[in-house]
C-alpha cells in the first residue's frame, strides 16, 4: 500500500481528485467507484470545480456505487441515490444511465445484489475505487466477520456503524437496519483503490490498518493483499502512529 500524508482534508480531496481526473482524461471508457459518507465530499466539490472550469468531461464515464440502504428510496434524502445525485451527479454532464447504485427498495433483494454484481463485471471491473475508512473498520458496508470471498450481499448493520450514521437521521430508529454492499471480492477486482482518511476519530483504525494483520475482523486490512492501494491521510488521521 502506498500512503500518502498530506496536511489538511482539502488537500486529501485534490490530491483524490488529480487521480480520478487523470484516469478520467485517459481511459477511453472509465469505470470509477464511488463511496458515501462525510469523507468523499470535498473530493466531489473538487470534481464539480474542476469540471467548471472545463478541465474534463464525465460523459464517457460509469459509476457503480459502493452501497445503499435497505427500504430507502431514491427520494429519501437519506439514501445514497440522493447523496449522490446532490453532491455530484446534477452538477456534471454524467449519463445517468451510466450511473448504478444499488436499489434497497426492491422486493428481491438476493436478485439485485447478483444483478449488480453482474453489471460491474459486464463493465470489466471498476477503474478506481474511492473508499472511505468505518470506525470499526469497514468498507463499503462490509462489517467485521465478512467473508473477504463476498461478492454484493445484503447486510444487517453493525449497531456501532448506525450510531456513527444516525447524525445523517433524526434519529438513532430512523437509521435502518440493513444495507446492499459490493463485497470485499468486488472491491479487490478493482485495479486501483484510493482509501481516504481524514480527522482524528480515525487515527485507530488508520493505525489498525498500517500495523495490524490482515484479519476478516478487521474488514480493510484485506486491502494489503491488492497490489494498488493508494491511503491518502491527513495528519490528523496519523495521531495514533
Ligand atoms: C459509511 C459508508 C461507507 C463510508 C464509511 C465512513 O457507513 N457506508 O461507505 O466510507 O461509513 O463514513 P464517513 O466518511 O462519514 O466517516
Amino acid at each position: 500500500m502506498e500512503i500518502r500524508k498530506v496536511e489538511n482534508y482539502s488537500e486529501m480531496s485534490q490530491t483524490a481528485s488529480t487521480i480520478i481526473i487523470n484516469t478520467i482524461k485517459h481511459k477511453k471508457s472509465p469505470v470509477l467507484g464511488l463511496a458515501t459518507g462525510s469523507t468523499p465530499e470535498g473530493l466531489y466539490q473538487e470534481l464539480i470545480h474542476q469540471y467548471n472550469n472545463h478541465v474534463f468531461s464525465f460523459k464517457d464515464v460509469t459509476t457503480f456505487n459502493l452501497d445503499e440502504y435497505v427500504g430507502l428510496g431514491k427520494g429519501n434524502p437519506q439514501s445514497y441515490h440522493y447523496y449522490m445525485k446532490e453532491k455530484l451527479f446534477k452538477h456534471l454532464d454524467i449519463n445517468m444511465e451510466n450511473v448504478n447504485i444499488p436499489n434497497g427498495t426492491v422486493q428481491h433483494l438476493e436478485k439485485e445484489c447478483e444483478n449488480y454484481e453482474k453489471s460491474i463485471k459486464e463493465a470489466g471491473y471498476i477503474d478506481v475505487q474511492v473508499l472511505g475508512l468505518g470506525l470499526n473498520g469497514h468498507i463499503g458496508f462490509n462489517e467485521p466477520g465478512t467473508p473477504f470471498s463476498s461478492s454484493t450481499h445484503v447486510v444487517e448493520l453493525d449497531d456501532t456503524t448506525r450510531k456513527a450514521n444516525a447524525r445523517f437521521f433524526t434519529s438513532m430508529d430512523e437509521v435502518p437496519q440493513k444495507a446492499i454492499t459490493m463485497g470485499l471480492t468486488t472491491i479487490m477486482h478493482s485495479k486501483k483503490i484510493l482509501l481516504l482518511v481524514s480527522g482524528e476519530n480515525k487515527a485507530e483504525p488508520l493505525a489498525r490498518l498500517i500495523n495490524g494483520n490482515i484479519s476478516e475482523d478487521f474488514p480493510a486490512s484485506m486491502l494489503k493483499k491488492h497490489p494498488n492501494v493508494t491511503i491518502i491521510a491527513d495528519k490528523s488521521a496519523f495521531v495514533a502512529l
